[in-house]
């Protein structure tokens, strides 16, 4: 008795399913389409598996991770970028327009070698140096992106945020949270220079970027910037006492949710917090460190990025550490080097660096004086969506979960 043929005996087979998919996907194109023919390729090892100090995630491989990009470890010296805000205020006083005028800032912004040219330093975090001649006025003006100032000049210049005004000096952190009015403004003699910090690639991604120029409130002289209601050093005598909070007011800025009422903090403030401390064993793998946070609820400043100072003293190493987070560096004193997957990057005062997310790393003061870095991490992102994780090395290259 013979048996009946199946299906499979009389249909043809395809000669090659994928290349079939691919023509098809040719075809389809025309419509925004296509028809997966690659299975996903993620970049990253698990993390638990760890290949040693110098491994870093690769690029994912194939269609399905084909515009996947991956943040570099990178350093900036400021030595190098430093002088290009020179000859961009050189341009501003000998020009007929102000750069500022048709671009907004005078500025550059730093690009990660590893994101193709995108505006940003990490994933989340873009970075602009900015620098201010004396009568440049950023007009008034609200957006969704959180951001800060970090200063850089020994003093000048000013930001105004929800009528607050906040004088800058050097080391200083002046936060504008998403949502809250600001503008910025150079009133005194010298120029001034600080770096912009802003969560704008994230938002970006998010499709979530606005900004709001129609500013209604009552205006300085000017008219492009908002008239200070309070005087310089406010958010300071509100919530500068740690542990003490006021009840007499409310503790909103601006329309955005989660944002911290504490705008500034001043530099000699956080030196002499980070002095204060200077006795203490501090952490092995972050040395003496200091967390800034919204007052009201211990949070971080904003609800994407956590801001942190790090006292690293003469000699000092801390253990080797990742994080399922990214991190930028500014060096505000002193002289050091970060090893990240293995690679040294020497750092000094201004320098700018990154720490991408996975990548094993460890700080070392190699001055004979305080190092002090400002570290800025999407630490707080990760936690809200449950990815953040941390591991350290101990001495003998044991690995521990630290937040697991
Ligand atoms: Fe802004």
């Amino acid at each position: 008795m013979s048996i009946a043929a199946t299906d499979d005996d009389v249909m043809p087979k395809p000669v090659n399913a994928r290349e079939a998919m691919e023509r098809l996907n040719a075809e389809a194109s025309k419509f925004n389409i296509w028809l997966r023919t690659q299975a996903n390729a993620p970049a990253q090892r698990a993390w638990f598996r760890d290949a040693g100090i110098e491994a870093s995630g690769a690029l994912a491989a194939g269609r399905v991770g084909a515009n996947q990009m991956k943040t570099a470890p990178h350093r900036w010296r400021w030595r190098e970028i430093g002088p290009y805000l020179d000859r961009i205020a050189q341009i501003a006083r000998n020009c007929d327009v102000s750069p500022i005028e048709f671009a907004d800032r005078q500025q550059f912004l730093l690009t990660n070698p590893g994101l193709g040219g995108r505006l940003q330093v990490t994933n989340t975090i873009r970075c602009a140096v900015s620098i201010y001649n004396p009568g440049d006025i950023a007009p008034v003006h609200l957006h969704t992106p959180n951001a800060s100032r970090t200063i850089l000049s020994k003093n000048g210049g000013y930001t105004m945020v929800e009528g607050e005004r906040c004088e800058a000096g050097r080391g200083d952190i002046i936060l504008t949270p998403h949502g809250t009015w600001h503008d910025h403004g150079n009133d005194d003699a010298d120029a001034v220079v600080w770096i912009d910090v802003l969560d704008f690639p994230l938002m970006e991604f998010l499709d979530c970027v606005w900004i709001d120029e129609e500013f209604h409130g009552e205006r300085a002289g000017n008219s492009r910037a908002q008239a200070a209601k309070h005087p310089d050093g406010y958010s300071g005598r509100l919530y500068g006492a740690g542990g003490m909070l006021p009840g007499f007011l409310s503790h909103q800025r601006g329309i955005g949710r989660h944002g911290t009422p504490m705008i500034h903090y001043r530099g000699t403030d956080i030196r002499d917090a980070l002095a204060g401390l200077a006795g203490e064993d501090g952490d092995p793998y972050e040395a003496v460190t200091l967390d800034f946070v919204n007052p009201v609820n211990g949070a971080p400043v904003f609800p994407t990025l956590a801001y942190r100072a790090q006292l690293l003293r003469p000699g000092e190493e801390t253990r080797l550490k990742r994080e399922t987070a990214s991190t930028m560096y500014v060096a505000i004193e002193g002289s050091g080097t970060t090893e990240i997957a293995g690679r040294r990057f020497d750092w000094d005062e201004n320098d700018i660096f990154v720490v991408p997310n996975f990548l094993w790393r460890r700080h070392i003061n190699t001055g004979t004086s305080d190092a002090v870095l400002y570290a800025v991490t999407d630490a707080p992102l990760m936690e809200k969506v449950g990815q953040y994780r941390a591991q350290g090395r101990t001495n003998d290259g044991t690995v521990a979960d630290l937040v697991a």
